[in-house]
């Protein structure tokens, strides 16, 4: 049995990937550069400063963006994305999960947050759900982002499981990557075509239930 569960936040316990498109297209637009849903894949789970690199290369113009003007840049998406996120609440949790995070309690197994986010704890706390996470990564420790594995297998350090003992949650190509490097086990909240073929998927967080996670976990498990 798995004794760790690693989630992912953004597009997994909650809607906020929705809010990052919507705060890096605005912010996109503003520069002249359009950005479209196929390539806002490859911003998710990605951290602010990798994402707006990727939006300026995408636009070509990572070259005429002082360093300054990029942490400005960066600084303009958090302030309209966390004005958007201002609201948000117990209500905001996607289908199923406050039920799987008292089920996985009820059966002692440890919860940590593995999130690019730094505004992670700020939402476990507006949607009341900090107190069910044994620990929190700090993105900011990390050497390195998603798709490399660290955050993930320093979930797993933080809840002392080993990471072959761990179920990662992910919505996003750059997340189950990192989390099949860090030998977690994966599961996908999106499709085929975004998150691969060779992996467990559901298509919504209402089919991630306990039951779910542990039938997935003994079919891939001698
Ligand atoms: C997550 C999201 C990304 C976001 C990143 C950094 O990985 O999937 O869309 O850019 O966190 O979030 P932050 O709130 O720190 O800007
Ligand atoms: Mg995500």
């Amino acid at each position: 049995m798995f004794k760790g569960v690693l989630f992912d936040l953004d597009g997994v316990i909650t809607d906020t990937a929705e809010y990052h498109y919507h705060a890096w297209k605005k912010l996109a637009e503003d520069l002249d550069i359009t950005i479209d849903r196929e390539f806002n894949e490859t911003l998710k789970g990605v951290s602010r400063e990798d994402s707006l690199t990727l939006i300026l290369k995408h636009g070509g113009k990572e070259d005429s963006i002082s360093a300054e003007k990029f942490a400005q840049l960066a600084k303009e998406k958090n302030e309209n994305y966390v004005e958007m996120i201002q609201a948000f609440s117990e209500k905001d949790i996607f289908p199923g999960i406050l039920q799987l995070l008292k089920d996985l309690k009820a059966n002692e197994i440890k919860i940590a947050l593995a999130s690019a986010s730094k505004n992670g704890p700020m939402l476990l706390e507006k949607m009341g759900i900090a107190n069910y996470f044994d620990a929190i990564v700090d993105p900011a420790s990390l050497a390195a982002g998603k798709p490399a594995p660290d955050i993930f297998i320093e979930a797993a350090k933080a809840i002392g499981v080993s990471s072959k003992e761990c179920i990662g949650l992910e919505d996003s190509i750059a997340g189950i990557t990192a989390i099949k490097e860090s030998g977690s086990f994966p599961i996908g909240v999106g499709n085929a075509t975004d998150l691969g073929h060779d992996i467990v998927l559901v298509d919504n967080t209402s089919t991630l239930t306990f039951a779910f996670l542990e039938e997935k976990w003994s079919e891939n498990h001698d």
